[in-house]
């Protein structure tokens, strides 16, 4: 069986990403490099906002930035029309400097500090998504020191469980974010909030989990939201104008995944949210949805280059590149699969099974547990596919190694938009120890 996310080759029989040969790319930027096809991110998009659009709703694409960060990316979701969603305040200042309008920026988080709200409000945040009781009563205070208004989402933990890693289902009901629905914690935060007028009351968000394949959980988010809803215009008569069912959108990273198509799970969902709210007399809402990985995921290809390789009798041989756990701590971290490709030649047959390791002092560094590739030696450079989302978002400098480069990449054109972290840039921040005397 191949690999169903399809590679493009140049004429020589190289991987080609985003038009350009990726051993020319290697080459000219170094290794590790992480590549990113435009017109895949801008496909990745546009399916999302064309369905949507099909399904009559009024509807807002927010990425989830959380799964890659960065100035560059900020300008293409403002010129492609979506919104995006922040978590912190470092996140909100990328996308400040990128020029990302903020009016359609939706801040998330469990714990927003004080001073994380007051950069908020005063760079005029189009949406704070409210996460719990603390944080009400901060934004208060930020609010009347400010004599300003904002508007508001509430975030609700629906009781969903979504059947990915537990490190990323968010859904269920003992969970660190947001206002439980059981208990009745969320209408508790909804009275707080009615009776605060600088909060404009807009909507009503939840997020089940990542990395989800099925349909099923977001109907059932859907159906109890609804019923709250439903319950809220007859208790308090308000009626949120935002539906926001939060992100998640599975991917397929190799040949034994096999997601539901994200247009058939956008359907279902369109579709599942105009029946609820017809049958429980409820106009219909604007639909918000927040994919981060299924944007920018396989979008993304990181590339490496080959260095040791170390054979034991009856065991698989070790082949280690330039990168690792420091710029893909997924593997490490939540037990991950990918695949791997020879950038050489990614249609030659995949005769050698090896383990493709990372140069990090950790045994766990392990990029690839039993691949299947073509032969590799020192000096080749490897593709890991599908490494767009979570990847340098979560990079670090373990081992201080440096992060990597980040490149755009689209016909045939390539552009530099992460530079490669240098050795004085490590130590930028590190000050000498005076000693005590
Ligand atoms: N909205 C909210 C409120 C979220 O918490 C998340 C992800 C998203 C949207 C975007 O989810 P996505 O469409 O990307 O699945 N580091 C983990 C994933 C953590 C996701 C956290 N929240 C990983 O590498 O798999």
């Amino acid at each position: 069986m191949s690999f169903s996310h399809q590679f493009a080759t140049t004429p020589t029989g190289h991987l080609m990403l985003g038009g350009c040969d990726a051993l020319t790319l290697a080459r000219k930027y170094g290794t590790p490099l992480i590549v990113y096809d435009v017109d895949q991110l801008e496909a990745a998009v546009s399916q999302f906002t064309q369905t949507l659009a099909a399904s009559g709703l009024t509807s807002a694409v927010c990425y989830a930035s959380k799964a890659f960060s960065c100035i560059a990316i900020y300008q293409l979701m403002a010129r492609l029309g979506c919104h995006v969603d922040v978590v912190s305040g470092g996140e909100l200042y990328t996308a400040l400097q990128a020029h990302f309008p903020p009016e359609r920026i939706c801040f998330h988080g469990n714990n927003k500090t004080k001073a994380e709200l007051e950069f908020a409000i005063t760079k005029h945040v189009g949406t704070i998504v409210i996460d719990n009781f603390h944080e009400i009563n901060l934004l208060k205070q930020v609010l009347t020191n400010q004599n300003a208004t904002v508007n508001v989402m509430l975030r609700v933990t629906p009781g969903v469980q979504a059947h990915t890693h537990r490190y990323i289902t968010t859904g269920q009901t003992d969970s660190k974010f947001g206002f439980d629905l059981a208990s009745g914690q969320a209408t508790t935060a909804l009275q707080w909030i009615l009776a605060c007028p600088r909060m404009n009351f807009i909507g009503v968000h939840a997020h089940i989990g990542s990395q989800i394949f099925v349909p099923d959980g977001f109907i059932t988010e859907i159906n109890r939201l609804c019923t709250l809803i439903a319950q809220w215009a007859r208790n308090f008569a308000v009626i949120p104008a935002v539906l926001d069912i939060g992100g998640g959108f599975g991917i397929q990273y190799t040949n034994d995944e096999h997601p539901v198509p994200v247009k058939t799970i956008l359907q279902t969902i369109t579709t599942t949210v105009k029946q609820s709210f017809k049958q429980a007399h409820l106009p219909l809402p604007a639909l918000w949805v927040e994919p981060g990985r299924a944007i920018v995921g396989p979008a993304g290809t990181t590339l490496y280059t080959v260095g040791s390789e170390k054979h034991l009798p009856g065991r698989l041989p070790y082949v280690a590149v330039d990168g690792g756990m420091g710029d893909n701590i997924r593997p490490a971290l939540y037990d991950a699969h990918y695949t791997a490709l020879n950038a050489a030649c990614p249609t030659a047959p995949a005769i050698n099974r090896i383990r493709l390791v990372g140069k990090y002092c950790e045994s766990g560094d392990v990029l690839v547990d039993d691949l299947r590739i073509a032969p590799l030696s020192a000096g080749d450079i490897v593709a890991i596919p599908v490494t767009g989302a979570y990847g340098y978002s979560m990079a670090s400098n373990y081992n201080r190694n440096c992060r990597p480069a980040v490149v755009f990449a689209q016909r045939g054109h390539s552009q530099l938009v992460i530079r490669r972290e240098s050795y004085s840039q490590l130590v930028i921040n590190d000050l000498p120890y005076e000693g005590s005397n």
